[in-house]
């Protein structure tokens, strides 16, 4: 049984190497080679260990652990970065490792972020995702609807996104709670 729950500072690591994996296995043809290549997992985990830093961060970071230590999916969230569009959080990640797509564990890490969300003040969120990358069908899945596009430059290519939100986290998670437990 796979249990989500609140990130720790020990989680830093395994969260890096989730976020490796699943970059590499999303991203392949839609963010440059060497970008993926040059992924590192001692990098990746500094950056979470700060994440995981309350002192620093108003971010959430949520896990999905298959055993004690086996983190297979994590997603991160907090204040909505930039301006514009009227929504209070954001989910700022959302991964979860290859061979546990599928099961459920997405939603359930994705309510636990809204509720997170929630428990902090946020009545509405939105997600930025890579218009290429099919897990945008994920979020219209869990009701969210799409707001805006962008285009942004990242790593010398100019990547289109787009925006999905939730203007009532209260009904969101409702729905994919009650969904997951069917
Ligand atoms: C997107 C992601 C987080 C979804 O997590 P998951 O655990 O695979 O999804 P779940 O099993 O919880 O799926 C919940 C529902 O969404 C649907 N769904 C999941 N992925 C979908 C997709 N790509 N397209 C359409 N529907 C999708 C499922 O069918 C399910 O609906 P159902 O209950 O009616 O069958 C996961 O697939 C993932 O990590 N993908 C790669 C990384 C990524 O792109 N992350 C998002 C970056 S913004």
């Amino acid at each position: 049984m796979v249990t989500i729950r609140r990130a720790r500072a020990a989680d830093a690591a395994a969260i890096a190497a989730v976020h490796v994996e699943t970059w590499r296995d999303t991203y392949a043809g839609l963010v440059p080679s060497r970008v993926l290549v040059g992924m590192r997992r001692r990098h990746k985990a500094a950056m979470w260990s700060q994440a995981l830093d309350r002192r620093r961060t108003r971010q959430v970071v949520m896990v999905a652990e298959d055993a004690p230590g086996a983190v297979v999916g994590f997603g991160s969230c907090g204040p909505a970065k930039g301006a514009g569009l009227d929504f209070d959080g954001e989910v700022y990640t959302l991964y979860v490792l290859p061979d546990y797509q599928g099961r459920g564990i997405g939603a359930r890490l994705l309510a636990g972020l809204f509720e997170a969300l929630l428990a902090g003040g946020s009545r509405s969120a939105l997600i930025w995702v890579l218009a290429g990358n099919p897990a945008r069908f994920f979020y219209q899945t869990a009701g969210g609807a799409w707001i805006a596009v962008r285009e942004e430059r990242l790593w010398g290519v100019t990547l289109r996104e787009m925006a999905y939100g939730w203007d009532d986290l209260e009904h969101a998670v409702a729905v994919l709670r009650s969904h997951s437990a069917t």
